[in-house]
């Protein structure tokens, strides 16, 4: 039916039609990339749009769908993009704290209250998940996606497409998926955005490809590409990306998107003038243009001096109809404009709910000295710090629809959760002194001003305020407008402002709770060795401040678990768990000079893959293996018992790794193959199993061929990755 409905449109098209349809064009108030379009609506009214983003509410939908379904010759609906990375009015953590809850229930849940709330509000296209492996802090990007490891990352991506799109289309509030930005974006040279990604096959189809290809297998229906230049080739540009490998080996069957202008940036690249880059690009497999306006204005040139056919622009636009039939546009192009919906839908006192406890799981308690968490009710505390007493940073960077005057502050939050709790507050400094990063970030909306008061000033009431409490809850970290796109560091440090007022707090001796708020992993090698608690909070949306409460006062117990490595120091970068061994691996303890070290830092990190503590304890056995030989088609059972040994009640995510300990290639030293998230209550234990299977035992070898080989592996299992018990087993194909 659907073919026979696009044969008909198609037919009647003019080439200038099908061009149209693969114009992305960016209107209304939000502004995400370097130029803005110009002339949409006379633009829409010519059919030369197949679809607008950065513009949503029913208001402003209607309008311009009626231009193009009223106005255009053959009344093709529009599609309406925006970028939704982490809830869409009611926000959640950015992602890299939600992924750092480990839950794809609560991660599906959050696409799903997103899209919910998008679709009420006109939108019929999300650009996320976004599904980078990010290894690299300094990149700001790393706030946006899943951090560092492919199974959790493929896990995650698949949950956020069901999330926003539900099992079909065509359901009322399902909204369409982008997985981005394809490909390997994250690994681009140095942490510098839109930079360089040179990458051998092994390492991109092992560690990279992988959680755009479980994005793509749960049925995303669009891709975005990404900016970098891949192996010589710029990913908009890119015919073995965008047709060999996404559409030939993986049979992606929606369509491609480049990013904002993407294509028009092929020329900076070095590819050529407009005309070319954009003929190369649509061949390359790109079915639409994000702003450039490359394929409006020169693919009928191209085609008419024959250096591209009319099929390939018949593909990209079949492509495009197919996705707005599949949504059920030609039958209902208003389907998504419901100003009744949009009133009851939007910030729900539900979505809210949702909203704070998805926020408090992503939480990650990072040092607990003493158990100085929980904070006792009856305590008297010191609440200092720019980020205590702030709305307008907690919703994060790419918050989309997001107001921040809905957000909740921390001081709000603790009043909520422990009314009676004393509590003074004291600013201590300013969010960014910095000039260098202030000039940045205001120039992109910060609106961060210094405060009437000087530094010395504003840390002397801080420190006058601590020494009358019983405890300082210090929130620091960065401003929000410090993450996301364009948004690169080479020091993770605390600002240094920052950091001159803790450690005139620290040197109060009154005992301090650092609470973080960053988009990505800082190096706190400083913080760690001297505040007794630690807990990184990220940016966590609508619901910051009152999520924050309650974990800090023990209405929550924190579990969250880190998805990305906290380095020690940036020269370590990038540091990764799942790490090659190297001929000279190093044991961290020997002084020997010939090994694979640095000698003037440990290797290891600060805090590691999967790490995050819990207000209580958890015991783990060692593993039993119910046999040590795994023969193909077979399974080994892996076992341990974990014992709440501690005071609270409380979850506990169970980590398994394996190691290949000799293959035909290099194999890293582990990976993570499974996760169990629990919940025990004081004292009780349970016995848990994963079992291991041949498939998890598969890798990309140097044919490129996805198999496993006889040989022994290890088998990890416990905490994080780096507290492990070990076991071994053999394998024969
Ligand atoms: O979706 C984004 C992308 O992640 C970065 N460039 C702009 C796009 C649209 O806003």
């Amino acid at each position: 039916k659907m073919n026979t409905f696009i044969d008909n449109l198609m037919s009647k098209m003019t080439v200038d039609e099908k061009i149209g349809q693969l114009n992305l064009p960016a209107v209304g108030f939000d502004v995400t990339g370097p130029i803005l379009s110009q002339g949409v609506n006379e633009k829409i009214e010519k059919g030369l749009v197949g679809g607008v983003f950065n513009t949503f509410t029913p208001q402003a939908v209607l309008k311009l769908q009626k231009l193009a379904v009223t106005k255009s010759r053959l009344k093709i609906p529009l599609l309406f993009g925006y970028d939704v990375v982490h809830g869409h009015k009611t926000i959640f953590p950015i992602p890299l704290g939600l992924s750092a809850s480990w839950d794809m229930d609560l991660i599906e849940k959050s696409a799903r209250i997103a899209a919910r709330e998008a679709s009420a509000d006109g939108l019929n296209w999300t650009f996320s998940p976004m599904v980078d492996i990010a290894r690299d802090p300094r990149w700001g990007r790393i706030a946006e996606g899943s951090g560092e490891d492919p199974y959790l990352g493929s896990l995650i991506g698949a949950a956020m497409v069901r999330g926003y799109q539900t099992n079909s289309l065509s359901n009322k509030d399902a909204i369409m998926a982008c997985v981005k930005h394809f490909a390997l974006y994250g690994a681009a040279e140095g942490g510098r955005d839109y930079n360089t990604t040179d990458m051998s096959l092994i390492r991109m189809y092992n560690e990279y490809l992988p959680p755009y290809k479980a994005a793509i297998d749960a049925g995303a229906e669009t891709v975005m590409v990404s900016f970098n230049d891949i192996n010589g080739t710029p990913a908009t540009a890119n015919k073995w990306l965008l047709t060999d490998l996404l559409r030939k080996d993986w049979g992606f069957k929606g369509f491609v998107v480049s990013d904002y202008t993407g294509v028009s940036e092929l020329i900076a690249h070095g590819l050529g003038d407009l005309q070319t880059v954009s003929a190369r690009s649509l061949e390359a497999g790109n079915d639409m243009d994000m702003v450039s306006e490359g394929f409006l204005t020169t693919l009928k040139q191209s085609l008419k001096e024959k250096k591209i056919t009319e099929e390939v622009i018949d593909m990209a636009c079949r492509r495009i109809l197919e996705s707005k039939y599949k949504l059920g546009l030609f039958e209902n192009p208003y389907k998504y404009v419901n100003e009744e919906l949009a009133k009851t839908e939007i910030l729900s006192a539900q979505n809210r709910l949702d909203a704070k406890n998805i926020a408090a799981a992503s939480m990650v308690l990072l040092k607990n000295n003493n158990q100085l968490l929980p904070l006792k009710r009856n305590a008297k505390i010191a609440l200092i710090g720019p980020l205590a007493d702030n709305k307008r940073d907690m919703i994060g960077n790419w918050s989309a629809a997001g107001d921040w005057k809905k957000a909740v502050s921390v001081i709000e939050g603790l009043k909520n959760a422990a009314p009676d709790m004393e509590i003074t507050y004291a600013k201590g400094a300013n969010l960014v002194d910095n000039p260098a990063i202030l000039k940045q970030i205001n120039a992109n909306g910060a609106d961060i001003t210094a405060d009437a008061k000087s530094p010395k000033q504003l840390i002397d009431e801080a420190v006058n305020a601590a020494q009358k409490a019983d405890i300082a809850v210090v929130v620091l970290g960065e401003s929000a407008i410090m993450g996301g796109e364009a948004t690169s560091r080479t020091n993770l440090d605390l600002l240094p402002n920052q950091k001159d007022l803790l450690k005139a707090l620290s040197a109060t001796g009154k005992p301090i709770v650092l609470v973080l708020m960053n988009s990505r992993p800082l190096t706190l090698e400083w913080e760690d060795a001297n505040v007794p608690a630690i807990l990184e909070t990220w940016f966590s949306g609508t619901e910051a401040g009152n999520a924050i409460a309650d974990v800090l006062v023990g209405n929550y117990n924190p579990s969250g678990k880190l998805t990305a490595t906290f380095p020690r120091n940036v020269g370590q970068i990038p540091l990764y768990y799942n790490h090659k061994s190297t001929g000279r691996p190093y044991d961290g303890i020997s002084n020997e000079k010939f090994k694979s070290r640095y000698i003037d830092s440990s290797n290891d990190p600060l805090y590691p893959f999967g790490f995050g503590l819990s207000y209580t304890f958890f015991d783990f056995s060692p593993i039993k293996l119910d046999k040590s030989a795994l023969k193909s088609g077979q399974t080994i059972q892996a076992t341990v018992t974990v014992k709440n040994t501690g005071k609270f009640d409380g979850h506990e995510i169970v980590q398994l790794y394996l190691q290949d300990i000799y293959g035909s290639v290099t194999r890293p030293v582990k990976e993570l193959k499974g996760f169990q998230k629990i919940f025990l209550k004081k004292g009780e234990s349970k016995k848990i199993t994963f079992t291991i299977d041949t498939e998890m035992l598969k890798f990309y070898n140097s044919d490129l061929k996805f198999a496993a080989e006889s040989g022994d592996f290890n088998v990890f299992i416990g905490s994080n990755s780096r507290d492990v018990s070990t076991a071994k087993f053999s394998f024969k194909l």
